[in-house]
């Protein structure tokens, strides 16, 4: 059988003309002949239903005559390499389909109703199997073995285990809450924009404030830098009065009269009086010699009274009170070219040095 198998079909025919070759020559090569002819038309065309039938009544008495010694006739391994080509029968079947195929070897379109009974259980063998209906066959215990996808759909459905009741649970008695406390409570949004208004309006102020002191302070500066830089441009230059200046015609001043009209603007007593015996009009400077200050010319008592220490100096200025160590100082006097007496600050005469003596330091009346 193994070499079967591996025959063509011409070497399987060659082999069947020899085999019957001898006492069945002349009967066989027709048949053959038939055979092979049918052999084509029966791969072209698929067999009728109807020549299946027949052979089921006639193989029973033809092939126990033909095929005796147990060989294998023609039709029979025409039948065989047919189904071989055709997907290939499992080597078991094939005796078992090769029979009533050799029953029928008269009638070749006969043969191909085995080869038809062999498909089914051919697609049943090679029927895919899945994991699913593997399963599905395991847990069935009416039919064990594998099932196809359609049977294992089927029975998949109605072999589900219900799920199991779930055991009631008891309800847990939660307290209520308590209430929210005031604090807790949202606020309404209007008093919350408000809020966050006021907030953006207080940082924007302390912002804004910040850099309107910044740019205040830093103008000033500036500003104070360029007064600064400009009085820089221009010489210190002391605005004072004049040193020399008039105070009028001789005759304006009475003897024994002192002029303090003077004091305020210029700081000098006009004073027409007399020194040792001698009539002169004379300009006393308003400076205590103690320390500094300003006496006052007293008409009551005819002197000047300072009023720092006590000070005291007559109408010609010599001291005789209080801490002064000496007598007021004088200035240098002329009549000037319009005859008015012309006043000169410039110039000192102190009384303890012998200097009143001076001509210039009085003008004589
Ligand atoms: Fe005039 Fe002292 S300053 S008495």
């Amino acid at each position: 059988m193994a070499e079967k198998k591996k025959m063509s079909v011409a070497e399987i025919l060659a082999a069947a003309r020899k085999t019957d070759g001898g006492a069945t020559s002349d009967e066989a090569a027709p048949k053959s002949s038939d055979a092979a002819e049918a052999a084509p038309a029966a791969e072209s065309s698929p067999a009728p239903e109807k020549p299946a039938a027949k052979p089921a009544a006639k193989p029973a008495a033809k092939p126990a005559a033909k095929s005796g010694g147990g060989r294998p006739s023609v039709a029979e391994m025409l039948a065989a390499a047919r189904a071989e080509k055709q997907g290939g029968a499992k080597p078991a079947e094939k005796p078992a389909a090769a029979k009533p195929a050799a029953a029928a070897k008269e009638a070749p379109a006969k043969k191909p109703a085995p080869a038809k009974a062999k498909e089914p259980v051919a697609a049943k063998a090679q029927a895919p199997k899945d994991t699913g209906s593997i399963l599905a066959a395991a847990r069935n215990p009416s039919k064990p073995g594998p099932m196809t996808k359609a049977e294992a759909a089927r029975q998949a459905p109605a072999e589900k285990p219900k799920p199991a009741a779930k055991p009631v649970k008891s309800k847990l008695t939660v307290p209520p809450m308590p209430a929210k406390p005031d604090y807790a409570k949202p606020k309404p949004k209007a008093a919350a924009a408000t809020t966050t208004d006021r907030r953006g309006f207080l940082t924007g102020m302390m912002l804004g404030s910040c850099l309107g002191i910044g740019f205040v302070s830093m103008s000033t500066t500036f500003g104070l830098w360029l007064l600064g830089t400009a009085r820089f441009m221009y010489p210190n230059v002391l605005m004072e009065p004049p040193s020399q200046f008039k105070v009028g015609f001789p005759s304006n001043f009475a003897p024994g009269q002192v002029e303090t009209k003077f004091v305020g603007q210029y700081g000098v007593w006009i004073v027409n009086y007399e020194y040792n015996g001698e009539p002169q009009i004379y300009a006393l400077r308003t400076v205590c010699t103690h320390l500094g200050c300003t006496p006052n010319w007293l008409e009551g008592e005819q002197k000047f009274k300072c009023p720092c220490h006590g000070s005291g100096f007559y109408k010609d200025g010599i001291n005789f009170e209080g801490p002064a160590p000496r007598p007021l100082e004088r200035y240098a006097i002329r009549v000037a070219d319009d005859g008015q007496l012309e006043v000169d600050k410039s110039k000192l005469f102190q009384e303890e040095i012998g200097q009143w003596s001076d001509p210039a330091s009085f003008v004589a009346v």
